[in-house]
Formats: C-alpha cells, sequence, structure tokens
C-alpha cells in the first residue's frame, strides 16, 4: 500500500477510491483544533471526533456521561482546524436509541451545527434500522460494531467479540446488516484478526479496525493513546509513537524551576 498523501478533500468516494486502490485509510481521533490541525497535516483521511474524549478530555472513566454538547463544542473546534481530512462526529450514548427521529434530529445537529462530514454510531443489526433512516435523510453514517464502549455496563467490561463461532456469525450478520442500510465504512473494534479479514473481504464498504488486526481496509487510533498523553491504561491494540506526557511534564518542570531559580524570564523575553 502506497503511503502517498492525496491533496483532495476526504469524502465517501475518495475512501472507496481509496479502497479500490489498495490504499490504507488512517484515521485517528481528534477533540481540538489544534491536534486536529496536526493530524490534518500529517496526512490523516479521517478525524473522528470519538466518545473517548470523555476519558481523553473531560476526566471521566467511561464514555456514557459524554453529551451531544460536548461532541458539538468538540466537532466545531475540530473543524475549524482540518481541511482535508473527512471529519467524523461519534453521537453519544442514548441520543440515537430513543427513537429514529431523535436520531435523525441528533445527527443534524452535528452536520449543521458543528460542520461534521458525517457521523458514526455503535451497534449492528439493532440499530440498522436508524442507519437506513439517516442514509435515506443524506446523513453518511460510519457503523461500528465488535466491542462497543457505550455498552460498557452492560456487558461488564470491554471484552473482545466474536471469538465463539456463534459470536463470529452474529458480527458477520451485523457488518452486513450495516451495510445494508448504507452505511459508507465500518469500524471494527476487538475482533480476532482473521475474523476482521473474513467481514473485510465480505463487505465492499471499506472498514477500518481498532484492536482487529491488520486485515482491514484502514485503520484507527485514540490520537492521545498513540501521543503516550493518555496514561491510565494502554490498550493492547495500540502502539506509542512519542511519550508526550513525559515530555509534557518535563517541560513544565523545567519551566517551574527556570521561573523559581530566577531564570525566567530572562533578557530575550523583556521588552526593552
Ligand atoms: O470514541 C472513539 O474514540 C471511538 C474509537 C475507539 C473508534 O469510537
Amino acid at each position: 500500500m502506497s503511503s502517498q498523501v492525496q491533496p483532495e478533500k476526504i469524502g465517501v468516494k475518495e475512501l472507496r477510491k481509496m479502497v479500490a486502490e489498495k490504499r490504507a485509510i488512517v484515521a485517528v481521533t481528534a477533540y481540538d483544533a489544534l491536534m486536529a490541525r496536526m493530524a490534518d497535516e500529517a496526512g490523516v483521511d479521517l478525524i473522528l471526533v470519538g466518545d473517548s474524549l470523555g476519558m481523553t478530555m473531560l476526566g471521566y472513566k467511561t464514555t456514557i456521561p459524554v453529551t451531544m454538547r460536548d461532541i458539538l463544542h468538540h466537532t466545531s473546534a475540530v473543524v475549524r482546524g482540518v481541511t482535508r481530512a473527512m471529519v467524523v462526529a461519534d453521537m453519544p450514548f442514548m441520543t440515537y436509541h430513543t427513537s429514529q427521529e431523535d436520531a435523525m434530529r441528533n445527527a443534524a445537529v452535528f452536520l449543521q451545527e458543528g460542520g461534521a462530514d458525517a457521523v458514526k454510531l455503535e451497534g449492528g443489526q439493532a440499530v440498522s434500522q436508524t442507519v437506513e433512516r439517516l442514509v435515506v435523510a443524506g446523513v453518511p453514517v460510519l457503523g461500528h460494531i465488535g466491542i462497543l464502549p457505550q455498552s460498557v455496563l452492560s456487558e461488564g467490561g470491554y471484552h473482545v467479540q466474536g471469538r465463539t463461532p456463534e459470536g463470529a456469525l452474529k458480527l458477520l450478520a451485523d457488518a452486513r446488516a450495516i451495510q445494508d442500510a448504507g452505511a459508507f465504512g465500518i469500524v471494527l473494534e476487538g475482533l480476532p484478526g482473521t475474523l476482521s479479514v473474513e467481514i473485510s473481504e465480505e463487505l465492499e464498504i471499506p472498514t477500518i479496525g481498532i484492536g482487529a488486526g491488520p486485515g482491514c481496509d484502514g485503520q484507527i487510533q485514540v490520537l492521545h493513546d498513540i501521543l503516550g498523553l493518555f496514561e491510565d491504561f494502554v490498550p493492547k491494540h495500540t502502539k506509542r509513537y512519542a511519550e508526550l506526557a513525559t515530555d509534557i511534564r518535563q517541560a513544565v518542570a523545567h519551566y517551574r524551576s527556570d521561573v523559581c531559580d530566577g531564570v525566567f524570564p530572562g533578557e530575550e523575553q523583556t521588552f526593552k
């Protein structure tokens, strides 16, 4: 697969073309304009304003407390930082389950007020009719199956899915249902690599994996994980490409000691 960055704004058509040309889709989460701009400049194709912002930005233990207002606020910021990547807003817990009308109204807020290019929602067959309504109304939808972080309370944790034959069959059926409903792509989270290959071969829409092995059409990671900013736990599926939390602590401690020792501000930082 080529790592060359294509210059055009990424939309649904470009993602399809990338898959047809066997170019990997590279996706990360971002929650603010500066980080989104850096990810965009680095050539990332898709930026998800994930409800993982509950943990990475807001200090919650799970994604459950994240609200429409939170995602809207951060989506607007990300959109201001991005010129090329597709921006996907994550629909928070219980904002697409109460009724299809609520799902439509809430998705519209992210597109109209937030400026997002698409929305993501969790679930397979159970949400496929909602996905279909959204798609018919013109909302590009990214599906998400496998580990569903919004089900952490009912599942009692985050468990790899599809390890049993019945589990694998259910995920295949979920993936088909989301594709048939018209989603432009699907996130596969926390499933055996062999099953991701099977699903990716079966589906025509792009699969974007997180903890789903190398056999997907693309990969997504939480930016704060790969940058070494989020230290509460390190998921097995992540790889740290930097140790920014350590760097930040060191830089701030250095600044502190300079101020305490009277070294900062110096001549250079003083107006004449
Ligand atoms: O919220 C999020 O960051 C996500 C990714 C894990 C796909 O849904």
